[in-house]
């Protein structure tokens, strides 16, 4: 993993005098005693974290914590009262007016919440935008917003005005005028916030399959946690302009550094979270297909399970065997492969446990996990479903 963008000790108050305020702060002012005797705000206090190449990183906290300050510094339409901001290795807080310039043109996009389009050009015109600033010649620039609004959905409405269009749709305008100029970095200030659920969970939807095609980095920014842990590879919650937790949402989920994050995440619903590869287990006994009725029976007693998972030598899943059948098989001169029962359910490790609850209640089998290639990884037991969730 090589490391986009890195941001230390990054700080922004707002006011007349925001390097003799900084000197309060490090002296030990909080945020509001620092407005109450200077005047001044402090947007966000000493906030350090990387974002790594092709990363979703979600910036997450309630209204006011700091969250649109700190990603307006990150293309420098904050400049920030201290701290240093590295893309690509260079400190961008130091580039001078040219280079700025370029930096925004060429490596970074901004989606806002409430869209930002020109209301008097058309569809196309408003993607065109960026690539005609940058010179791009007519054609050229034309192609490519079309090909960007056709990879947001929005084929056929080149010629119209965002009037004409609905929140959802002037927000997908709002992506492929981002993605148009092929920046590295894109950064979203709650682009959905505005939107209706059904449409916004759409957009949601969209957006993974757009950075899964186009692999940008994206720094996500949300007030909704459900938003965050969905869509973020890495969440990092702020509050009061610090930041007081960086990690994946199950890391968040498990271990809450805080009271303020335990109740942050209460509202997280778990089942839309955690996914089979969290929840499942080896299990004590497997089976291989080449070890014969005795070895299955012994596997199952000691371990005092009732059935057991057979593979193969490749460790590719070939059923399931129970401990009366290989009994009975025994008797009957029969093999393993003759008994081999294949009504359980299987899943693959990236499903969530929202989708194994109906599989898992009506089940006797535990779920078999298997990747892509039929491999078997664990095992997930009913009981760890319904823990998951709660
Ligand atoms: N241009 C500004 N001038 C003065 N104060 C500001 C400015 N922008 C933001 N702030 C203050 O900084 C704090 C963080 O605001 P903001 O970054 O907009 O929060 P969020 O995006 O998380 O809702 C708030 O107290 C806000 O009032
Ligand atoms: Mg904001």
């Amino acid at each position: 993993m090589t490391v986009k963008v890195k941001v230390e000790n990054l700080t922004k108050i707002f006011g007349r005098h925001p390097k003799a305020t900084l000197k309060k702060l490090k002296g030990g002012l909080t945020k509001e005693e620092i407005l109450k005797q200077t005047g001044h705000t402090v947007g966000i206090n000493n906030v350090s974290f990387d974002v790594n190449d092709g990363e979703m990183f979600v910036i997450m906290g309630l209204s006011g914590s700091g969250k649109s300050t700190l990603i307006r510094c990150l293309n420098m339409l904050n400049v920030p009262t201290e701290g240093s901001i590295e893309v690509n290795g260079e400190d961008i807080v130091k580039y001078n007016k040219q280079e700025l310039r370029e930096f925004r043109q060429k490596k970074v996009a901004m989606v806002f919440q409430h869209f930002g389009l020109l209301t008097h050009r058309t569809v196309i015109r408003n993607v065109e935008y960026g690539l005609e600033i940058r010179g791009v010649p007519k054609e050229e620039r034309y192609e490519k917003a079309k090909n960007m609004l056709a990879t947001v959905g929005l084929e056929g409405w080149e010629d119209k005005y965002p009037s004409e269009l609905s929140g959802g749709m002037q927000q997908r305008v709002g992506l492929a005028r981002a993605l148009a100029n092929d920046p590295d970095i894109l950064l979203m200030d709650e682009p959905f916030s505005a939107l209706d659920p059904l449409i916004r969970r759409d957009m949601q939807l969209e957006l993974l399959d757009i950075q899964a095609k186009l692999k940008k980095t994206i720094i996500f920014i949300t007030h909704d946690v459900n938003e965050a842990f969905k869509l973020g590879d890495r969440v990092a919650v702020m509050k009061d302009g610090v930041i007081e937790q960086i990690g994946t949402p199950e890391e968040i989920l498990a271990n809450p550094v805080n009271e303020y994050i335990e109740n942050f995440v209460q509202d997280v619903d778990k089942s839309k979270v955690v996914q089979a590869k969290h929840i499942l287990f080896k299990p004590s006994a497997l089976v291989s297909i080449k070890d014969g009725l005795k070895v299955a029976v012994k596997e199952m007693k000691t371990n005092g399970i009732s059935s057991v998972f057979v593979v193969d030598s490749e460790r590719k899943l070939r059923g399931l065997v129970t401990i009366d059948d290989t009994i009975k098989a025994m008797q009957d001169g029969k093999t393993l492969k003759d008994i081999l029962i294949k009504d359980y359910f299987t899943t693959d490790p990236e499903t969530y446990v929202q989708d194994l609850i109906s599989k898992a209640s009506s089940s006797k089998y535990p779920i078999a996990v298997v990747d892509e290639t039929d491999k078997f990884m664990g095992i997930i037991m009913r009981v760890s479903v319904l823990s998951a969730l709660t």
